[in-house]
């Protein structure tokens, strides 16, 4: 037994009513999970952005309810305080309620805490009425909701005018009333985020939405360098992930062309008796 106290839904809206920011950040596989809960982080996301991070497409639209499930084990098995967040892909809640269900609930067996589903019209708000009335834990996402490029046409901010900002706050506040315990908001001018997240009770989690937002959320294969493709302007690049993977990759490989790589400290030995006999054999 250890006396870590898990971050929970609960918990995010106890940080928005005591003004402390929430942070989040998305994550694919074990160690990375393993590293950002030690750094403190609130909450992991296994977004589908690993589509293109992990999977190499150009958008989200591919990935699957498999992959996804894939990744939420690996991700959950690294984390012990932080709130994991699994993304439901494209097309895993458009169907029915049943097979909407039947999806998120494999997300939270594979060890999420809550699920999130893009968009807010209302056949989506049904199926996060049902969802959060079957004790799964939602987070809902507006603004720019990429599930949606081929719709939108295209990465575009949203809620640019007053009209537009007071529309993105219904819809947050609708996914608040079924049940959304915090909602993120993609590419949205700081000011509208702003207003939004001041007449919205649940919290909200910007990403490209300026800093009033009551957390923020980036993919984490940008913030540390390491996307080989275009970042969006929004994005602080905190290391250089690819200059470091490459210059010790390149290293490796002349070692092993030279010959150098493995050195002693990387091999194993016979007794020097072993190696005589072997020795003597190899004379006679
Ligand atoms: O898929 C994702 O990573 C996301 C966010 C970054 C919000 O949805």
């Amino acid at each position: 037994m250890n006396n870590i106290k898990p971050v929970t839904a609960r918990t995010f809206q106890k940080m928005k009513d005591n003004n402390e920011k929430i942070t989040m950040l998305t994550a694919y596989d074990f160690s990375t999970a393993k590293y950002i809960d030690e750094c403190g982080v609130d909450s992991i996301l296994i977004g589908d952005s690993l589509g293109m991070t992990i999977l190499g497409y150009d958008t989200t639209i591919n990935v699957t309810i498999e992959d996804m499930l894939t990744f939420t084990k690996a991700v959950s098995n690294g984390v012990q305080r932080a709130l994991v967040i699994a993304d439901m892909p494209f097309l895993s809640y458009h169907i029915s309620k049943e097979q909407t269900t039947l999806n998120a609930g494999k997300l939270i067996q594979a060890g999420a805490k809550a699920v999130k589903l893009e968009g807010a019209s209302d056949f989506i708000l049904d199926e996060i009425l049902h969802l959060t009335q079957s004790g799964i834990n939602v987070v809902g996402h507006l603004g720019f909701t990429p599930q949606y490029i081929n719709t939108i046409g295209g990465y575009f901010i949203q809620g640019k005018s007053y009209e537009n900002t007071l529309k993105l706050l219904q819809a947050a506040k609708k996914l608040e009333e079924n049940g959304a315990f915090a909602v993120v908001l993609e590419m949205v001018p700081e000011e509208s985020a702003k207003f939004i997240s001041e007449n919205l009770s649940i919290p909200t989690i910007g990403i490209g939405a300026g800093k009033y937002c009551d957390g923020q959320v980036l993919v984490i294969d940008d913030i540390l360098g390491k996307y080989p493709g275009n970042v969006p302007r929004f994005v602080k690049q905190y290391a250089n992930m690819q200059e470091i993977m490459k210059n010790a990759i390149s290293q490796y490989n002349q070692e092993v062309k030279n010959g150098e790589f493995p050195f002693k400290e990387h091999s194993f030995n016979l007794s020097d008796e072993e190696r005589e006999k072997l020795e003597y054999n190899l004379i006679k």
